[in-house]
């Protein structure tokens, strides 16, 4: 009876799959055991086959919808961003106390959540878990889960401090069916870095499978899909799907951060930037920082058509990043960070009426795959097929009031997309330098001073020349000071031996000299 009624599900599967023009999927059913046999139908069960083919119709733009814009096309409709939409970390100075203490006001009322963006494979660096659990090792070898766990303690225990209030700031935390369970489990594992469970909220977005350039489904292996996340913009989606939009409300945020896990210099939930979108009426604004280099590849915040979007650096045309305004620097210099705000009545607007507009971007890929004819496993030289992904960025379009902030570099953009051996840019060695670089700095500025094995003290010149250049050894635990804020009590006055370390337990040096 059971055979019987399996069988009868999967022939109703592969009707459904062969009026969609997939049925190809199921070619190798009949070698495959009882075991692997399930998880394929169960895989191919929740695929709307329709809604894919519609899909690449569309990112194609055969389908009625508008087609993927080419870097060619879009040259002529870009606009920088105009300076009245424009704030600015360096040169509104005077303002930053102001921005600030309102986005601590509003995290001392708990109006703010942090949305971490962790749903990606990690693919350029090349590690087996979630990015977030990666290690660039730091004397403490905190991970970059951990790091942005304590800054959100310590700007939870800043708003209390400032307002006499006890506050929360919910952390959701986006996933893909590849990354869940060991994300989970590391949470679990280091008991939530802290955090109160109830606060951190996991939730998964989507996954797609990989096409052909004609459109046909790609087997990854004779009885599994070729299957990855939707993209980061599959947030839209996964939000309406799991109630998230709902579970802000209950909590009453209204104010959001959304940003992406590789960047080691996150100032999670920043009250600055948040203070600045609130004292601008804004529902929607992008951090930036300046891109000076053509071919770094950040996406650049503009306007296509006089509609604010990201242009991806895969988007744009070298000639086109290469322009220079009169004043000599890169003319599309917004470079995004991907550091976003949202208020919450917007993401609501998001979910129940604009993400079904959203077009997928396509990425050409070289994509391990098995033949369907011969059922060997390819592993091609050459793209040979397409992935199709939503981008977070992509409901700037629908803001009715959209600002953009810009911070330096230096204070709040390292990010770590590559392994150390490939290149020497946006590694683990970088990240770790960035990070040490910004400590000494705040140790300066609060008055300390670093002195070498003679006692004698070293220049003040913290920055680093060059990737081969070794920073002074010295994290600072994000409980102590989230952004350079109380340090003055443990420095000031002082001289120090590297490698220094100050943390919860206290000041850990080589030698110590009080002045
Ligand atoms: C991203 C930005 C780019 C920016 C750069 C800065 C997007 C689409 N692009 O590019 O404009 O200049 O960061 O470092 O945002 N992710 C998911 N689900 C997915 C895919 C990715 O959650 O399906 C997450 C990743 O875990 C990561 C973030 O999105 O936290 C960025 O993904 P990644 O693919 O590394 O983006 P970049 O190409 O580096």
């Amino acid at each position: 009876m059971e055979a019987d009624g399996a069988a009868a599900g999967a022939a109703a599967l592969g009707q459904r799959l062969a009026e969609g023009g997939q049925g190809h999927v199921l070619r190798f059913w009949p070698e495959l055991g009882a075991e692997a046999r399930r998880a394929l139908a169960a895989e191919l069960r929740d695929m709307d086959v329709a809604e894919i083919n519609r899909f690449f119709r569309r990112a194609r733009g055969d389908g009625g919808g508008a087609a993927e814009v080419t870097a060619a096309g879009l040259d002529a409709r870009m606009q920088p961003v105009p300076r009245d939409v424009l704030g600015s970390a360096s040169r509104d100075r005077e303002l930053l106390p102001r921005w600030e203490s309102r986005g601590l006001a509003e995290i001392a009322g708990s109006r703010v959540a942090a949305l971490l963006l962790a749903g990606g494979q990690g693919t350029r660096l090349g590690v087996p878990y979630p990015k977030g659990m990666y290690d660039v090792g730091l004397p403490s070898r905190k991970t970059l889960f951990h790091l942005q766990a304590q800054r959100l303690r310590r700007l939870q225990q800043l708003a209390e401090e400032q307002h006499g209030t006890h506050c929360n700031i919910p952390w959701y935390i986006m996933t893909s069916g590849r990354t869940m369970e060991s994300t989970k489990e590391f949470f679990v594992k280091h008991h939530y870095f802290g955090l109160k469970k109830e606060n951190v909220i996991f939730f998964q977005q989507g996954m797609l499978p990989a096409l052909g350039f004609d459109g046909k489904i790609l087997l990854e292996e004779k009885g599994k899909v070729a299957m990855a996340p939707d993209g980061n913009g599959g947030l839209y989606r996964a939000l309406g799907a799991h109630g998230i939009v709902e579970d802000m409300e209950r909590r009453g945020v209204q104010s959001v951060h959304v940003y992406c896990v590789d960047n080691i210099l996150v100032k999670v939930a920043d009250p600055r930037f948040i203070g600045f979108c609130l004292e601008k009426g804004a529902d929607c604004g992008a951090k930036v920082v300046e891109k000076t280099n053509p071919t770094e590849p950040v996406g650049v915040v503009c306007r296509v058509d006089g509609v604010y979007q990201v242009v991806e650096y895969s988007e744009i045309s070298l000639a086109t990043a290469q322009k220079r305004g009169p004043d000599g620097r890169l003319l599309f210099n917004a470079g995004n960070i991907a550091n976003h705000y949202f208020t919450t009545a917007f993401l609501k607007d998001v979910v129940n009426t604009y993400e079904p507009q959203l077009q997928h971007h396509v990425a050409e890929k070289k994509i391990p795959h098995v033949d369907i004819t011969t059922g060997q496993r390819i592993q091609p030289e050459k793209p040979n097929g397409i992935k199709m992904e939503k981008f977070v960025f992509d409901i700037f379009q629908f803001s009715k009031k959209f600002v953009v902030y810009e911070v330096l570099r230096e204070d709040e953009f390292s990010p770590l997309k590559n392994a150390d051996s490939q290149n020497g840019k946006d590694n683990p060695t970088t990240a770790r330098h960035a990070l040490m670089s910004l400590h000494h700095c705040w140790v300066l500025n609060a008055g300390g001073h670093f002195v070498d094995e003679n006692g004698t003290r070293i220049p003040a010149i913290p920055r680093l020349k060059d990737a081969n250049d070794l920073p002074i050894q010295c994290e600072i635990s994000p409980l102590i000071s989230y952004g350079g804020e109380g340090l003055e009590k443990y420095v000031k006055g002082r001289e120090f031996c590297a490698p220094l370390i100050i943390d919860e337990d206290g000041i850990h040096e080589l030698v110590k000299n009080g002045v």
